[in-house]
């Protein structure tokens, strides 16, 4: 009893959560659902006149929300799911997308789809995990869910087998129904309103990059709830092992100073000629997805992203570093010389130039963006895994020639030699980073949040369950 209302208070306490807990014990089942219906219908008249057009304009949609990067894994069938995802409550695993009636979403009507990814619930009524990003898909028009739902019921091939794993989270997250409380909060499921007085390509380009290509998804920090913080949109967040940078329009720690080009030619190849190449899951988003997609939806999205209003984030002020190339030869340098500059001198000259300046398709390290960061992570990461870009040159990884001790001396050599910036590292990040990233303290109070949310949700019901006896 005494447990109990301890929980209470801390439940009013957090009172937004304890508001939408009540309401989820009262609220029907599916209350999202009747504006769908009529979507439904109009798009099947669409789909009767033109099925082939809407089938190739789903497959385009597709491959710009970049559905395979979650539901194909690596070396599976198209779509047939089973990549883990890993997220700070666990592991969960993709679904099979294909058109199986068996294993599939084969049975899915347009409406149930269309709940799938705007609502993040399932066919049979469950919900998602938002590690399906379901809260940018909400963004979606009702034509362009009708056409992804062409394409996944008629151009995708069926795959009968389910996942070999299934998603097993630890109690609390494996109640499925504490996520409706987190989509009261968190979940904005009105479609994308063109913005009055912005021209059709800018305001393209804010559809396909909130709704379609998921920036917000990797560059927007989260809460304790793991809900993207809309106040400080895509100002930069962790993702574990990388770091996705703050691509707002600061010029101190933004791109402010990258032009509509710089951005085009980025996603459209991972380079830009800011200095910065691509890496990781960024890396991965363009070759698989931003690279495939028509220039003019490139230029579109360019095109918003440089207006983004500008955040000020973490406390590296790239417009005053001064990085300069390393003016003697290294090899000439005795043994009492920095232990990073002999790493580099040994490992790294021979493509990036003893200067650092780089040559022809070898990319400077003078002023890279790598070393602009607020964290070491992605150099890190390129040291430890190289990174190998769709298009341009390789770069080697050197996890099985450099220890951990080795690359945190040569990651804060490059760092104050060709970044100027005083960020530094050790041999644990590094080891951390090596075993496939840190359990951050961001992430650490994450589980205790949800873990929070979590109790709050079973002692509302406790109490509600309890006082129903007592009025009967
Ligand atoms: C970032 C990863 C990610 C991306 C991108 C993604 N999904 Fe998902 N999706 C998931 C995960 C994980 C699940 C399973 C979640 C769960 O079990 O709660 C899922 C579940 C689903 C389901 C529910 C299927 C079922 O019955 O379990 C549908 C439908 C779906 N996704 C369609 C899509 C479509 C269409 C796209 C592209 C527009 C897409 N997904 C992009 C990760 C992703
Ligand atoms: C899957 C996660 C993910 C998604 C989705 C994503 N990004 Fe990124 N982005 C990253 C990461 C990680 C980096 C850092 C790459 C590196 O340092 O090598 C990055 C880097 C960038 C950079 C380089 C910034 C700099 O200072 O060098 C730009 C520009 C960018 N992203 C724009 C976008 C846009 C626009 C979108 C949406 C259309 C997008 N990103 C979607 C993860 C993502
Ligand atoms: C065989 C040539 C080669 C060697 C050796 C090499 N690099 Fe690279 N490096 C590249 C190429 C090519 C790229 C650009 C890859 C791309 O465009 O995606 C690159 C990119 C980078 C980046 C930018 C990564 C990012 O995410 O922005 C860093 C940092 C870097 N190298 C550091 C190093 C260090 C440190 C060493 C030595 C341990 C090294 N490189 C050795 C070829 C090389």
């Amino acid at each position: 009893m005494r447990i109990q209302n301890v929980l209470l208070s801390v439940a009013s306490a957090v009172l937004p959560l304890a508001l939408a807990t009540t309401s989820l014990f009262a609220l029907p089942a599916r209350a999202a659902d009747a504006p769908l219906a009529a979507a439904s219908d109009a798009a099947s008249s669409a789909a009767a006149i033109d099925g082939d057009a809407l089938i190739s304009r789903g497959k385009y949609l597709a491959v710009a929300a970049d559905c395979a990067a979650c539901h194909t894994a690596g070396g599976g069938r198209p779509f047939a799911g089973g990549l883990d995802i890993e997220t700070p409550i666990g592991h969960i695993v993709s679904t099979n997308i294909t058109p199986s009636r068996s294993a599939g979403i084969g049975a899915y009507t347009l409406a149930q789809f269309s709940a799938a990814i705007r609502r993040g619930i399932r066919a049979d009524g469950a919900n998602l995990y938002p590690a399906m990003p379901y809260t940018a898909y909400a963004k979606l028009t009702d034509d362009d869910v009708a056409a992804l739902y062409a394409y996944f019921s008629k151009g995708v091939e069926a795959v009968d087998a389910a996942p070999a794993r299934q998603t097993a989270l630890p109690f609390p997250f494996d109640i499925r129904r504490s996520m409706a409380a987190w989509n009261l909060l968190f979940l904005d499921s009105t479609s994308y309103r063109p913005v009055a007085g912005k021209s059709v390509e800018w305001n393209r380009g804010a559809y396909l990059a909130q709704a379609l290509g998921h920036c917000q998804t990797c560059h927007t920090p989260r809460n304790f709830l793991m809900a993207e913080r809309d106040s400080q949109a895509l100002s930069g967040a962790s993702l574990g092992a990388w770091f996705a940078p703050n691509i707002t329009s600061d010029k101190a720690t933004g791109i402010g100073s990258w032009t509509e080009d710089d951005v085009f030619t980025y996603l459209k190849t991972g380079h830009s000629s800011r200095i910065s190449q691509a890496g990781g899951p960024m890396l991965e988003a363009i070759d698989k997805s931003f690279s495939k997609l028509d220039d003019s939806d490139l230029h579109a999205i360019a095109a918003w992203v440089t207006t983004v209003p500008p955040i000020k984030s973490g406390s590296i002020d790239k417009t005053t570093l001064t990085p300069a190339p390393i003016a003697n030869d290294l090899r000439e340098i005795d043994g009492s010389a920095d232990k990073g500059a002999l790493i580099y001198s040994d490992s790294c000259a021979s493509c990036h130039q003893a200067s650092g300046k780089g040559v022809r398709h070898l990319p400077p390290l003078v002023g890279n963006a790598a070393f602009s960061r607020p964290v070491p992570d992605n150099a890190i990461m390129a040291i430890l895994h190289g990174l190998t870009p769709e298009h341009g040159q390789d770069m080697p990884g050197f996890a099985d020639k450099l220890n951990d001790a080795q690359i945190a001396d040569l990651t804060n050599f490059l760092f104050r030699q060709f970044g100027a910036s005083d960020v530094q590292t050790t041999a644990a990040h590094v080891a951390a980073l090596r075993a496939g990233g840190p359990t951050s303290p961001l992430l650490l109070l994450s589980r205790i949040g949800m873990a929070v949310g979590a109790l709050i949700v079973l002692a509302l019901g406790i109490a509600i369950g309890v006082r129903r006896k007592r009025v009967r």
